[in-house]
């Protein structure tokens, strides 16, 4: 078993590179498989979630080269097979290949995705589209088998705007027959991303990042090229962290209106940012007001960065409150927190944190990616060791985080215990 150990309230300074999108990615991969043809990836972030996918395209006979961030993905000998529950439950993403499958082959047959426990997360939306372009689906336990004679473009209205949904709609219907229409679509980034290596492909998607998306229906998809966008979920964990110990720490290679809504809400509590085109450099200031942070779709306040920025919002001056409006269950790490010494309290959704704390390093539990992200963060800013367990969690979406913090000057390893 793996811990992350931190000996915190080390100043942090230097430069963090920001990787490829972990939400990018996981959806790039499926979306090549659509192409009868070569598809290259660029900026591929070497996280335990591309690895999961790469073993589902090993399963379908997909052959691949992975080396120094780029991807190459040669779809010319793959075979439909059954996903089994062992990989689809490794990530919340196999169920892209739900949508590619059913547009290469008019079958799919998968096992219920796995991911974070942050609430129910049901994939009804998903199956409803499926369903309009004309599939049927058959589910028994947590088996999924989609069928179609043929698949018919079709007006899709999401009830939410799901980022999943979207997607998977989107890559079951560029290759139907006719138009598709999916309304009140998510308009995340990585949305877009997906969008532009499929119209490499030949496809024809229009509208990808504004609530109305258009897919004109096309035969055939062919060699495609992408350069995975960078991590805004990221870039945005590690300038918290110089807003918590950063002394001039500098986060490069970002996308700044992609982290638009966390940097409004960080001037707004005090913290110090400088933004140059693709850099920011932040250091930590003495106080910080306290505010009010609700989660939101894109553009508003991403519900990835809730726990995380939860941190610190520990340390500002009074009371904050830190509502999710998105996942049921976002909370995990307040246990933890409180351990530390945070002033902490939850009512259903909504944190009402109290600060500032003098939070000190115990041993605590990564619940899920984002709550141990947020572990991370409070071992930084902690007296004393912080001894953080389940971090398989946090490895599925931070590239070499214990090398990129340590390159800045956090005191942070992994441990290999019994
Ligand atoms: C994706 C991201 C995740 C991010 C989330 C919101 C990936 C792999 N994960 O998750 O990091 O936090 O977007 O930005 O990209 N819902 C339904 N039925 C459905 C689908 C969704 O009720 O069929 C609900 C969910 O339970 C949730 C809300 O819609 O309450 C949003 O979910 P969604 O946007 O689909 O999130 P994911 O795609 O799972």
């Amino acid at each position: 078993m793996k811990q992350l150990v931190i000996n915190g309230n080390k100043e942090l300074k230097g430069e963090i590179k920001i990787s490829g999108a972990k939400n990018s990615i996981v959806a790039l991969i499926p979306a090549a498989i659509l192409s009868d043809d070569k598809v290259s990836l660029y900026n591929v972030p070497n996280i335990s979630d591309t690895k999961a996918l790469l073993d589902i395209l090993d399963l379908l006979n997909c052959e691949y080269k992975y080396d120094n961030e780029a991807l190459e993905i040669n779809t010319k000998k793959i075979k439909n097979k059954v996903i089994e529950e062992e990989l689809s439950k490794k990530l919340r993403a196999s169920y892209y290949f739900m949508g590619a499958l059913l547009a290469k082959f008019k079958q799919v047959e998968i096992y219920f995705p796995g991911g974070c426990n942050i609430g129910s997360r049901p994939i009804d939306f998903h199956i409803k589209g499926f369903e309009k372009l004309g599939a049927e689906v058959t589910i028994d336990g947590n088996k999924y088998t989609f069928k179609a004679k043929k698949l018919k473009g079709a007006n899709i209205y999401l009830d939410f705007a799901s980022v999943g949904a979207t997607i998977n709609i989107m890559l079951a219907a560029v290759k139907a027959e006719g138009k598709t229409t999916i309304s009140n679509a998510a308009k995340e980034p990585e949305i877009v991303n997906v969008a532009t290596l499929l119209n490499s492909m030949g496809a024809k998607i229009s509208g990808a990042g504004t609530s109305e998306i258009k897919i004109e229906g096309v035969n055939h998809l062919s060699a495609g090229v992408i350069d995975v966008i960078p991590d805004r979920i990221e870039a945005g964990t590690y300038i918290i962290a110089g807003a918590l110990v950063g002394n001039k720490l500098r986060i490069s290679g970002i996308i700044e209106e992609h982290v638009e809504a966390l940097l409004s809400k960080l001037k707004e509590m005090g913290v110090k940012l400088e933004c140059t085109g693709d850099s920011i450099v932040i250091s930590k200031s003495k106080r910080y007001k306290p505010i009010n942070i609700k989660t939101l779709v894109f553009p508003g306040f991403v519900t990835d960065l809730g726990q995380p920025v939860s941190v610190l919002l520990t340390q500002a001056d009074g009371m904050s409150i830190f509502e999710e409006t998105i996942f049921e269950n976002r909370m995990g790490h307040v246990k933890y927190l409180q351990k530390m010494g945070a002033n902490i309290r939850v009512n259903d959704r909504t944190a009402i944190i109290i600060g500032p704390a003098h939070l000190k390093g115990k041993e605590v539990v990564a619940t899920d990616l984002r709550a141990g992200a947020a572990m991370v963060l409070a071992g930084l800013v902690a007296k004393g060791t912080t001894t953080i367990n389940n971090i398989e969690h946090i490895l599925r979406g931070y590239e070499n985080i214990v090398e990129k913090l340590q390159n800045v000057g956090a005191d942070i390893k992994i441990v290999e215990v019994e």
